[in-house]
């Protein structure tokens, strides 16, 4: 009899297990010092709940858990798992900063009054919340069925997950999905159980198997626990003896729901009909299930048969199925007239989002009374600052909407939020779904605008820009306003792709529409400088800056801070350091402010660059690190890459190898299935610096002059954006091919008068110095390179000129001339932290009789600190307080302080001013 068979329902001790066990362990006892992100993966059935079930009841003797799993349902609800984690802790909200509090209280409908909602503030709230809420003791949130938790606040988890080190905070969560992107959670696949464990849950069920039966079922369920226990358990005892034969069918995955729908079966059908309106419900309060209930004529009584089989379990929520699988079978157990009843029954007991999901989970013909009620859920979702949820319930909506057009109107809004709420990949295949039906063509343009947005996000920017064109193409003799814009949105992927003529095209043709309104003609100018910015036409592209920049003076920066963003770039392409520096800082700063965070990570990684040729190497690594994390939060992996490559130069110019390596096997990985084709060159870049800064010049030069024929080639001019050409004439000479080298050397010089550039001019004099035969020559060469480099601030390649003329001046036996330029090279060097490069300054002064003072000066004052600390450092320097630095760095207040206690203990400092003074005398 299946209802007084134990069954898979009681999920008893744990048995087997010892390596996953182990590792758990391990991570709870790390926890005071350092936090761990992990994510079980595995089928259904295998055991990861129970695992769950594991760490929560060993942590809870030391921890506070916190624990939360996703329900399977149709309706995609605002931050519903997010608040299952928050709402306990709502008395804690107070504590919380405003901007936080606000956030955390409008997307969970906690406040009395709708506030504004920023997705990054609910982030960083969660944490503070969770971090503050730990002040008597350490967290550990459990996540169980990831798989099934709503988009927004797996995107929250996400973000807690990649935040977890720094903020001692153990996260564990369970999906059958493996992550799709998230460097920093590990995965732990869990597997099938071992014959001998399996043999032991069989037995603490009762359920003895003789030998060959257990071998069959062994090899049918692969070890999977709940597989096996129900195929076990719906045998007769004549079958688990072996007496009579196997009703196996050959579909493996499908065992325990097959078992569950033949115990389903045998239940009385008022029970049948109970269970498939526990599973439509989802989530829900029992109260609401017991009205629910009611309008199908059943009673919570009902369900006492699935009870006593076990099926169901009565918790401190309502029912619950003891296995997830079985909702799909209850569901699909029943007619589809029960079913559909079950949900009218639910709507009519419920309100808002919630009612408007099983209305529509109800019907399968378009509607428009219950696609309005799902538009209005949408709005309201979007209010809350839940993009995704909106994103979903508009989409609904307008697959239950009658009328074409306002279906079309209605995937846009879906697209929109998707987009914002950084799901690209829908916004794109949404619009494009909608293209292919609309007939309108000006809200044909509005999507191809939007999907072309999307797919540049997503890097697929070489499919943008053909999308966008062509979308300009269709409206031009009709809509110059939409043209405009088409053409300058246009002009990005096509530099992201290095389709320059693509792109100049596109910038030019968009001037020549007029655009709809003051705000988007900034857009011609400051498109066309991006792009010639990458050419050779220097001049044109300074004017164009020019413009752009002036456009921009009156604009408010918080409405501006992508054209802001961008323009900096183009300020660094062309040597307009200071420009930069102040555009960058502008957009950064309002990080603080803006509910609008796409920039951010964009403008700390030109930042970063900026940085890296001003020689602020710590500030340039901080920012880079910055723009990676927030690059992934806000998935956009073009910047993310970018991002990663900057650490990978300046890991390889500091002699940090493995560091190198890592940073440009992550871009690569990041930038895998994008288009952005500058990405290739740039890793060649770092890994060719790397193998220079080694002397391994062979090496260097394999990986530089694929950089650089993939750089030429592609016809880019602006010599500033390869600042490897100058490393790949030193290579080549070092490496004994002087003729190489001078091929190069002639491109380096020729950019260098074409464009007027600065950098170019004084790295190419550098080189003709190292390449000359003549002492004479060589010496009067460096003389040159010095003057040039008094232009560019870029100290990384003056050090490098003196350590060059240092090395000429000693091979030609002038050794007491040759000390005073090395020993300035290796002041900088040192500086910089470049170890490799110090080093050589060291052999060469050696080499001169010099005696070399000691070991390497040790790092002082800012040098000590970590990237994360002169980053707080830098903002507090700059008058933020703690919750301010939180908020711009996505981290808790409370790690602010730690990071404070650090920094005043490494520097020897008390108080803030003191920092203050320090980092602004270091130029930072
Ligand atoms: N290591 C284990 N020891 C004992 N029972 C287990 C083990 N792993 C799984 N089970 C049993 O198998 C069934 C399914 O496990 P569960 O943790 O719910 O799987 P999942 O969460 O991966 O779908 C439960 O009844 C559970 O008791
Ligand atoms: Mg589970």
């Amino acid at each position: 009899m299946p209802a007084t068979l134990p069954t898979a329902s009681s999920r008893g001790a744990l048995v087997g297990r010892a390596r996953e066990r182990e590792c758990l362990e391990e991570a709870l006892n790390a926890l005071p010092t350092s936090g761990t992100a992990l994510l079980l993966r595995g089928d259904s059935g295998v055991g990861k709940t129970t695992l769950l079930d594991y760490v929560a009841r060993k942590a809870s003797e030391r921890f506070r858990v916190h624990r939360v799993s996703g329900v399977e349902t149709e309706a995609t609800l605002p931050f519903a798992a997010l608040g299952e984690l928050v709402i306990p802790l709502s008395d804690h909200l107070r504590a919380l900063p405003e901007a936080q509090r606000e956030s955390l209280e409008g997307a969970l409908a906690l406040g009395s009054r709708p506030a504004s909602v920023n997705p990054y503030a609910v982030c960083v709230g969660a944490l503070n919340l969770l971090s503050s809420a730990g002040q008597q003791t350490h967290r550990v949130v459990l996540v169980d069925d990831l798989h099934w938790v709503d988009p927004d606040s797996e995107q929250v988890f996400r973000f807690l997950a990649r935040r977890v080190a720094a903020e001692r905070i153990m996260f564990v969560a369970a999906s059958r999905e493996p992550l799709r992107t998230a460097p920093g959670i590990a995965t732990m696949e869990v597997g099938g159980l071992p014959e001998n464990d399996c043999l032991r849950i069989l037995e603490a069920r009762g359920l003895a198997l003789a030998p060959a039966v257990f071998d069959t079922l062994m090899e049918m369920s692969r070890g999977n626990p709940l597989i096996l226990l129900e195929t076990a358990s719906r045998l007769t005892l004549a079958q688990r003896c072996g007496e009579s034969a196997l009703p196996i069918s050959p579909d493996l995955g499908g065992q325990a729901e097959q078992g569950w729908a033949g115990r389903l079966r045998a239940l009385p059908a008022s029970t049948q009909q109970a269970l498939a309106v526990v599973a439509a419900a989802g989530d829900v309060t029992l109260d609401v299930l017991e009205r629910a209930l009611k309008h199908a004529g059943l009673c919570l009584r009902d369900l006492i048969p699935a009870e006593e089989a076990r099926l169901v379990l009565a918790g401190n929520r309502g029912y619950e199925f003891v296995h997830p699988i079985l909702r799909g079978v209850a569901l699909n157990g029943v007619p589809v007239s029960v079913r559909r009843d079950a949900y009218r029954g639910l709507a009519e007991e419920s309100t808002g989002g919630r009612r408007a999901w099983y209305l529509a989970a109800g019907v399968v013909t378009p509607d428009e009374t219950i696609a309005r009620e799902l538009a209005e859920a949408a709005t309201e979702a979007r209010q809350r600052g839940s993009y995704l949820a909106a994103a979903q319930a508009w989409h609904r909506s307008a697959e239950l909407t009658p009328h074409p057009d306002l279906s079309t109107t209605r995937v846009l809004q879906g697209a929109t939020d998707a987009f914002r709420g950084g799901a690209c990949d829908d916004a794109a295949r949404w619009c494009e779904a909608a293209q292919q039906t609309s007939e309108d063509p000006r809200r044909r343009a509005d999507l191809a605008l939007l999907r072309g947005r999307a797919l540049t996000w997503l890097g697929r920017v070489g499919q943008a820009h053909r999308l966008l064109t062509a979308a300009a193409d269709e409206v031009a003799a009709t809509d110059t306003g939409r043209a405009h814009l088409l053409l300058s949105e246009a002009a990005l992927p096509a530099a992201m792709h290095l389709d320059l003529a693509g792109a100049i095209r596109a910038a030019r043709r968009c001037q020549e529409f007029p655009p709809s309104d003051a705000a988007a003609a900034v857009n011609g100018p400051l498109f066309l400088s991006l792009t010639l910015a990458l050419t050779n036409d220097i001049p044109e592209a300074k004017s164009e800056m020019r413009r752009a920049l002036a456009m921009l003076a009156d604009a408010d920066p918080l409405e501006t801070v992508m054209e802001l963003g961008l323009l900096g770039q183009v300020c660094n392409f062309l040597e307009f350091y200071d420009d930069a520096a102040r555009l960058l800082h502008t957009v950064l700063d309002g990080a603080r402010r803006t509910t609008n965070p796409a920039a951010f990570a964009y403008a700390s990684g030109a930042r970063a660059e900026l940085s890296w040729w001003l020689g602020q190497w710590p500030a340039a690594y901080a920012d880079a690190l910055e723009s990676a994390a927030k690059a992934r939060a806000l998935r956009q992996p073009g910047t993310a890459a970018f991002a990663l490559l900057a650490l990978a130069r300046i890991d390889a110019a500091r002699g940090d190898r493995a560091a190198c390596a890592r940073h440009a096997a992550e871009a690569v990985e990041a930038a895998d299935f994008t288009e952005i084709r500058s990405m290739p060159i740039m890793r060649d870049a770092a890994l060719g610096l790397d193998c220079l800064s080694q002397g391994a010049c062979e090496e260097a030069v394999a990986h530089l002059d694929q950089a650089f024929l993939a750089f030429t080639r592609l016809g880019l001019g602006n010599p500033n954006l390869s600042p490897f050409a100058a490393d790949l004439v030193e290579a080549h000479v070092r490496a004994g091919n002087p003729l190489a080298a001078k091929e190069v050397l002639a491109w380096l010089e020729d950019a260098g008068k074409r464009t007027g550039l600065m950098w170019p001019s004084a790295a190419g004099a550098r080189c003709r110095a190292v390449l000359a035969e003549d002492p004479e020559e060589a010496a009067a060469g460096f003389e040159a390179a010095l003057i040039e480099h008094e232009q560019h601030p870029a100290v990384f390649e003056r050090a490098r000129t003196l350590l060059c003329q240092g090395e000429a001046l000693r091979r030609a036996r002038r050794k007491s001339r040759a000390r005073a330029p090395l020993l300035a090279a290796h002041r900088i060097f040192t500086m910089l932290g470049a170890a490799p490069w110090t080093q050589r300054c060291l052999t060469e002064l050696a080499a001169t009789g010099h005696q070399v003072p000691g070991e390497a000066p040790r790092a002082e004052g800012l040098e000590r600190l970590s990237p994360q600390e002169l980053q707080v450092a830098r903002m507090v320097a700059d008058g933020l307080n703690n919750v301010e630095v939180g908020a711009a760095l996505f981290i808790s207040t409370k790690t602010v302080e730690i990071h404070l206690t650090h920094i005043y203990r490494k520097l020897g400092l008390r108080s803030r001013t003191g920092l203050a003074r320090l980092v602004t005398a270091a130029g930072l």
